[in-house]
C-alpha cells in the first residue's frame, strides 16, 4: 500500500515518472486506467482547485470517486476522525484524499495502513500536489531548472505550499530566497529579505503567496493595502524582466497580485491550475498501478 503524505515519500525515479507520465497526459488524453478504483475524497479545509482537480482527476482516468462533507458527517455527533477514516475503509476504498488543518494527520492515517492515504494538504507543513504541479509548471518553462533562482513572497511560515515547495524545489536543484515581512518570515536557513526589489534583477520565478488570514490568531497587519505597497507583485515592480509568476491559489487581486499581472503571459496561474489535473493523474497512476 502506497501513501503520498509528503514529496519525501517520493524517490527521484518516481518524481521522474510522475513528470513524464504528466507531460504525456497533457499531450494525450489517456485510457481509463483506473476504471476498477475507487476513491474517497475527505476535506476538512475549504479547497476550490485540489478537491475538483482529483476528483477530475480520477475521473479522466476511469477512476469512482465519493466525497464525504465533513460538515455534514458523523464528526458532527462526537465520531473521532480516526473512527470515521476506519469505517470510511471498512467500504473497502483504494484510497482516500485527504485535507486538514493538522500537519501531522494525513500521517497518523497513513500509518493505520487501511488504505492509501493522499495528501491534498496538511495544516502548514505539506502540500505535495501543489509542489509537484509548481515544480511541472517551472519545468515546463525552463526545461532544466537547475541554478534557476525562485522568490517565494508573503505569508511563507503560514504556508504548507511554501514549505512543501522548499523541500521540493531545493532538491531539484533551485535556489530559493524568501521574501516577506519578519512577522511572515519562518525560521530558516535559506537566504532572506525583506524587500522584493533588491533581488527582483537575479530571479528567473516569483512563488507569490496569500496572506493566510484564517491561520492568524490575532491580524498581523490592519491593513493590507499597506502590504500590498510593498509585497504585491505588479508591472511596475516586474517591468520588462521575463520572470515567471506563479501563485497556488486562492489569489487575493491587487494585494498578492495585480490585475495587470494576473492579465499578463508571464503569470502562469491557470497554467498551474491545468497541470494539477495532469500531475494528479500521474500521482494516481503511480500509488494505484506502479507500485
Ligand atoms: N492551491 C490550493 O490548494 O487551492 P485550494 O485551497 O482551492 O485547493
Amino acid at each position: 500500500m502506497q501513501h503520498l503524505v509528503d514529496t519525501t515519500n517520493l524517490n527521484r525515479l518516481q518524481i521522474d515518472y510522475i513528470l513524464n507520465d504528466a507531460k504525456e497526459f497533457k499531450i494525450k488524453k489517456p485510457i481509463a486506467l483506473l476504471r476498477d478504483k475507487l476513491l474517497i475524497t475527505l476535506f476538512f479545509e475549504s479547497s476550490t482547485r485540489t478537491r475538483s482537480s482529483f476528483e477530475v482527476a480520477a475521473k479522466r482516468l476511469g477512476a469512482s470517486v465519493v466525497h464525504l462533507d465533513p460538515s455534514r458527517s458523523s464528526t458532527n455527533k462526537g465520531e473521532t476522525l480516526e473512527d470515521t477514516f476506519a469505517n470510511l475503509c471498512a467500504m473497502e476504498p483504494d484510497g482516500v484524499i485527504i485535507r486538514h488543518e493538522e500537519n501531522t494527520i494525513p500521517q497518523q492515517l497513513a500509518q493505520m495502513q487501511l488504505t492509501s492515504v493522499i495528501n491534498a494538504g496538511a495544516g502548514n507543513d505539506t502540500h505535495p500536489t501543489q509542489a509537484l504541479l509548481d515544480l511541472f509548471t517551472i519545468k515546463e518553462h525552463f526545461g532544466d531548472i537547475k541554478g534557476k533562482k525562485i522568490a517565494i513572497v508573503g505569508d511563507i511560515i503560514s504556508s504548507r505550499v511554501a514549505h512543501s515547495n522548499i523541500r521540493l524545489l531545493e532538491r531539484m536543484g533551485m535556489e530559493i530566497t524568501l521574501v516577506a515581512p519578519p512577522s511572515f518570515m519562518p525560521q530558516s536557513n535559506l537566504p532572506q529579505v525583506e524587500n522584493l526589489e533588491e533581488i527582483i534583477d537575479k530571479i528567473d520565478v516569483i512563488m507569490s503567496l496569500r496572506a493566510q488570514l484564517e491561520r492568524h490568531a490575532t491580524p498581523v497587519f490592519e491593513n493590507y493595502d499597506e502590504y500590498a505597497k510593498k509585497y504585491c507583485i505588479t508591472t511596475e515592480l516586474l517591468g520588462d524582466r521575463d520572470i515567471l509568476v506563479l501563485h497556488p491559489g486562492p489569489v487575493m487581486r491587487n494585494i498578492d497580485i495585480s490585475d495587470a499581472i494576473l492579465d499578463d503571459k508571464r503569470c502562469k496561474v491557470l497554467e498551474q491550475v491545468q497541470n494539477g489535473v495532469y500531475i494528479r493523474m500521474a500521482v494516481l497512476k503511480l500509488l494505484f498501478l506502479d507500485s
